[in-house]
C-alpha cells in the first residue's frame, strides 16, 4: 500500500477499532517513515487513554482502553537487545495487554512474539510511504 499521511491515520485507526487484546503489533522502517504517526493512529482507534509515562521507562508510553491495558515501546535507543530484559514486557503479556512495538527487531529475543508486524519505507513520492504487512510470525 502506498499511503498518504491522512490515509495512513485512516489505516491505523481502523486497525485499532479492530484489535481485540490480547495483541502485539511490530512496526519497522528507517526514521520518519510514519511509525509514530501509525501508533498514534492505532490508539485512536482504540479510544486508548494516555497514562502517565514511567520516567524509569521513558520507552514504554502506556494507555488504557476501557479495561484494556495498551503499551507502546520504542526500541530505537535500545544500545544491545539485552536492554529490553527489563521493559516489562512478560508483566504486559500477563496483563493481556495490546502492544505496539517499534523497531521490535532491536529487542531480539526479548521481544514477544508478534501477531502482525507492518514495514514501513519511503515512497519516491514524498508524501506517500509504503506499508507492507510482513507475514504473521
Ligand atoms: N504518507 C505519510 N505517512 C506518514 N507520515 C508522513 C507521510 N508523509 C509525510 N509524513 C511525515 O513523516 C513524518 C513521520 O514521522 P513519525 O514520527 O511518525 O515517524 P517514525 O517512523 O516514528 O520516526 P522515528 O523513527 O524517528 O521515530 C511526519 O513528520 C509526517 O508528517
Ligand atoms: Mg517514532
Amino acid at each position: 500500500m502506498r499511503l498518504s499521511a491522512s490515509e495512513l491515520s485512516q489505516f491505523g485507526e481502523e486497525l485499532g477499532r479492530s484489535l481485540q487484546a490480547p495483541k502485539v503489533i511490530g512496526l519497522s522502517g528507517e526514521l520518519g517513515t510514519g511509525k509514530t504517526t501509525l501508533i498514534q493512529a492505532i490508539c485512536r482507534g482504540l479510544g486508548a487513554k494516555a497514562r502517565a509515562t514511567s520516567p524509569t521507562y521513558a520507552l514504554v508510553h502506556h494507555y488504557d482502553a476501557g479495561p484494556t491495558p495498551v503499551y507502546h515501546v520504542d526500541c530505537y535507543r535500545l544500545r544491545h537487545p539485552d536492554e529490553a530484559r527489563d521493559l516489562g514486557f512478560d508483566d504486559m503479556i500477563r496483563e493481556g495487554a495490546i502492544i505496539l512495538i517499534e523497531w521490535p527487531e532491536r529487542a531480539g529475543a526479548w521481544a514477544p512474539p508478534l501477531d502482525r508486524h507492518f514495514q514501513l519505507s519511503y515512497d519516491d513520492d514524498p508524501s506517500r510511504r509504503v506499508v507492507t504487512a510482513l507475514a504473521h510470525v
